[in-house]
């Protein structure tokens, strides 16, 4: 039977599903139902010292189906906890009572102040949670104040804030990066070399879900009207899986001794299986965790172990970051597959060699002979 525990910076987990920050990590109760279905660790939904300045507006979710009907893409508008700084205290006290053995790690932002950043982390710490994790990419709301991917954007203050954050952190830090830029290797790095035991990716994709063809107006639709927000669900794994792909390779080359936790779409222990593939050493589920109930974890780990027994991997270590050596440029694609054709010594002559050989007639087939198998 394949072993699903995992060691990362230290902590134990039974299996490397993580409850990522958002509604499935809201109060103690939901924490407490993700440990007891089995969950291998659980990030709370992002704390930050006055939850009053914190309103969110109802709806603030939309849904994008695919023509199956089923659920592929989630915009949501929603805030870090409208709840109560103390409040969160007391309850990560209680989570860590009743679960002592369980890893609870406590997602955290705060704006762009030394003392506020030391405070937060400083009363959590003592609260007994296992980890950290900067929210430094929530793209909506909260940039008007400065946080969230405000700051995740910025690898100069990004350095900064994970400076502060390490000096007084006693326990292991990751900082949770945004996809809303250009380069994520570049925040990245900023948080590594500030000392954050490890990184975590993705946060949502800034989105417009849609616009209702009725009243003309964009969803989701707040008194008549919207703003852009993140974009989260299956629909979006792709480019997590890249982002993730690429964080791994900064990591083997320049901090082979930090972590990194996988996010984005995953709803299936093939899924989780991908992003352990190209280096990650967690999972992430928020969305799919909306949509499925806390039972999904069944799920997770019976795909993953079917996953791990047909490869006959025995642990998470003998596969981790496997596929990352497969990732090269254009230029080897080509260089590549001129050898193989030299090789075989037989040009195929049924696909495509250059762009003036496609023909209006056999579009569609020829596109199709184009396609990975
Ligand atoms: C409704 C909702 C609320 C979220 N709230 C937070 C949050 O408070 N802090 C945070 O770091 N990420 C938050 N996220 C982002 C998720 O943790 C995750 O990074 C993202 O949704 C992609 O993963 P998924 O496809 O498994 O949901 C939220 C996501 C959703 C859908």
């Amino acid at each position: 039977m394949p072993d699903l525990s995992v060691i990362v910076n230290g902590l134990k987990l039974p299996n490397p599903f993580v409850i990522g920050s958002g509604p499935p990590g809201t109060n103690a109760n939901v924490i407490g139902k993700a440990f007891d279905e089995g969950w291998g660790a659980v990030i709370s939904k992002t704390v930050s010292l006055d939850a009053s300045k914190v309103i969110n507006v109802q709806p603030r979710y939309a849904r994008l189906r695919a023509s199956d009907r089923g659920i592929i893409g989630w915009q949501n508008i929603e805030l870090i906890s409208d709840r109560p700084f103390d409040t969160w205290i007391d309850e990560f006290k209680r989570v860590k009572d009743k679960y002592p053995e369980r890893i609870l790690i406590a997602s955290v932002m705060e704006e762009l102040r030394k003392d506020a950043w030391v405070e937060i982390i400083e009363r959590c710490q003592e609260t007994g949670v296992d980890a950290f994790e900067l929210n430094f990419s929530c793209p909506h709301g909260l940039p008007e104040r400065k946080m969230g991917s405000a700051m995740g954007e910025d690898p100069e203050i990004l350095k900064e804030v994970c400076a502060w954050v390490n000096a007084v952190a006693t326990v292991p830090v990751w900082a949770k990066m945004t996809p809303n830029v250009t380069h994520i290797v570049d925040p990245a790095r900023a948080a590594l070399a500030a000392d954050c035991e490890g990184v975590s990716a993705i946060n949502t994709i800034l989105c417009v879900m849609g616009i209702d063809l009725d009243t003309l107006r964009p969803q989701p639709t707040v008194e008549g009207y919207s703003e852009p927000g993140g974009y989260s669900c299956r629909a979006i794994r792709p480019i997590a899986l890249r982002m993730v792909m690429e964080l791994a390779q900064l990591i083997r080359a320049d901090f082979p001794d930090r972590t990194l936790s996988g996010i984005g779409g995953i709803e299936d222990g093939d899924d989780a299986a991908m992003f352990l593939l190209v280096g990650a050493h967690t999972v992430q589920v928020c969305t799919g965790v909306m949509i499925h109930g806390y039972g999904m974890i069944n799920t997770l780990r019976d795909g993953l172990t079917a996953f791990m027994a047909k490869h006959n991997f025995a642990t998470i270590d003998d596969f981790r970051g496997h596929s990352l050596q497969y990732f090269t440029t254009h230029a080897d694609l080509v260089a590549r597959q001129a050898k193989a054709r030299a090789d075989a010594k037989a040009k195929r002559e049924d696909m495509i060699q250059e762009d003036s050989e496609w023909s209006g007639d056999k579009f569609v087939e020829q596109s199709d002979k184009l396609v990975s198998e």
